[in-house]
């Protein structure tokens, strides 16, 4: 059988008024400022008529109280809570896959399980999570729990317990348990197919059954975003789809390779993992056009209030060179701020050209031009192994996605490396992953595979054990 040509992944990755800072400035935002419902169901239908794979909801969880020049400066923050909006999305849509981001350090596994199979089940399997380890001091605040900071590398680790403990409620339950209710013998379900977790971990633990049954997927799919060594690594071992950023097609092929070759020592194959890269696009009839936007939007730009590695650079001139100064990479994007440092070095850039260059696309991709300039460089990424697809990231909303669903995808079609039709019912299939099977499935009444799980505590006894010999 002749494999399918490979086609293009395309995520839209929308941010309130667009993700240029100065979005909400324009002519065309004027909204109030409050979340608009229907604002984002038109564009998780715009996206779904564009064939998009997936429509991702980021979510910066938390809010600090402290007051800065900067504060109130930014609408970024300002969005619903995603579990609920994706809920009313799976609703109004059919075929578009549901991106959630879940922070695994202010939730427990036994909550996250349940929200997620509950989302699979309400949109037909097209329910995704996008794994994050962020611990930002302010949200920890927010939650009471700002003890016991844990470092960078071991965020990642409490992450990987997290995810593995929330599969395994998962997969308490057999695929068919409720599918069978016999009426005629009053037996809702049968107990054969129940496998009660005992599971107690370094971190997190649970024991039990979860209360509803195993998501359509299996599990849904897992995503994950973080340039880091640890994140690289993190994504290679559990992500199935993996939001990125690269500046030039080298970076990204480099990071391609890196990432693809540290799949095998999982177990996995390179198609197991899809990179997506953001991709800032600016499109119109003419690139002079698709510029003169981009230039609209730059000259809104704020460069008075400067904050990077921890310095405010408001009293440096915005003209001159980042200054030399003992910068600290930030525990919460350790790849973002290296990404930058070493962009403003290399090419010497100003404060401004800094702010201009990289924050105003946070550090994605940037394609400015006409269907054709826009079409050139996507296919030209994917071609040469630089991504599997993109993450949309407008610079301004709504309007810049109605021009790129307009104007690029049917050039990618027409191009044949971006579908015309979704093949396939659930996001996994869409996406042609793999759909997990239920290590359960055939385990005897009552027990479950994952007590294989060495917990730390009969670990604790054992090394308790053999210094009391
Ligand atoms: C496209 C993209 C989207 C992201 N979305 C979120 C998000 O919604 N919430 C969050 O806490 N972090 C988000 N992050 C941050 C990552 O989860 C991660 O913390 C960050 O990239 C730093 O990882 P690193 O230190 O391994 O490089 C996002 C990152 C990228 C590249």
């Amino acid at each position: 059988m002749s494999k399918k040509p490979r086609q293009l992944v395309l995520n839209a990755f929308f941010q309130r008024f667009g993700h240029h800072p100065a979005g909400w400035l324009h002519p065309s935002s004027t909204d109030n400022g409050r979340p608009n419902l229907d604002w984002y169901i038109r564009a998780a239908k715009l996206a779904e008529e564009a064939k998009f794979h997936a429509f991702f909801l980021a979510d910066f969880i938390g809010q600090s109280g402290e007051i800065t020049a900067n504060t109130g400066k930014s609408p970024n923050n300002y969005q619903f809570e995603p579990f609920t909006l994706q809920s009313v999305i799976a609703s109004q849509t059919k075929h578009i896959g549901l991106v959630v981001t879940l922070n695994t350090n202010f939730n427990y596994p036994y909550n996250v399980a349940r929200l997620f199979t509950s989302l699979d089940h309400i949109s037909g399997g097209r329910a995704a999570w996008n794994v994050v380890a962020q611990w930002p001091e302010h949200t920890a605040e927010n939650f009471g729990i700002n003890q016991n900071r844990p470092p960078h590398p071991e965020r990642y680790v409490r992450a990987e317990e997290f995810l593995n403990v929330t599969k395994a409620l998962w997969d308490t339950w057999d695929d068919d348990a409720f599918d069978h209710p016999d009426r005629a013998a009053r037996q809702f379900y049968n107990s054969a197919s129940a496998h009660p977790l005992d599971y107690r971990g370094k971190y997190y633990s649970a024991k039990g059954l979860l209360d509803f049954p195993r998501p359509i997927q299996g599990y849904p799919v897992i995503v994950q975003a973080g340039n880091s060594e640890e994140g690289r690594e993190f994504a290679a071992k559990i992500a199935e789809l993996q939001y990125c950023s690269a500046q030039s097609l080298d970076i990204a092929k480099a990071y391609y390779t890196d990432v693809k070759r540290r799949l095998a020592k999982y177990g996995r194959e390179e198609d197991d993992l899809r990179l997506t890269p953001g991709l800032s696009v600016v499109v119109a009839e003419t690139d002079q056009e698709a510029q003169d936007r981009f230039a609209e939007l730059q000259q809104r730009v704020d460069v008075s209030n400067v904050h990077f590695g921890g310095f405010d650079l408001s009293g440096y001139d915005v003209d001159g060179p980042l200054p030399d100064l003992p910068y600290q990479e930030s525990e919460n994007g350790k790849g973002r701020f290296r990404q930058q440092l070493e962009l403003a070095r290399r090419e010497n850039l100003s404060i401004r050209e800094l702010v201009l260059r990289f924050r105003v696309s946070r550090g994605h991709l940037q394609a400015i031009g006409s269907p054709k300039t826009v079409a050139d460089i996507i296919e030209q990424w994917f071609v040469e192994r630089g991504a599997d697809g993109f993450n949309i990231v407008p610079p301004l909303l709504p309007s810049g996605f109605e021009d790129f669903t307009r104007l690029v995808v049917p050039e990618l079609q027409r191009r044949g490396i971006y579908h015309k039709e979704y093949e396939g019912a659930t996001l996994r299939e869409v996406l042609g992953l793999k759909r997990p099977a239920n290590p359960n499935t055939g385990v005897p009444k009552g027990a479950s595979a994952h007590r294989a799980v060495p917990s730390v505590a009969a670990e604790e006894a054992e090394l308790l054990r053999a210094a009391s010999a």
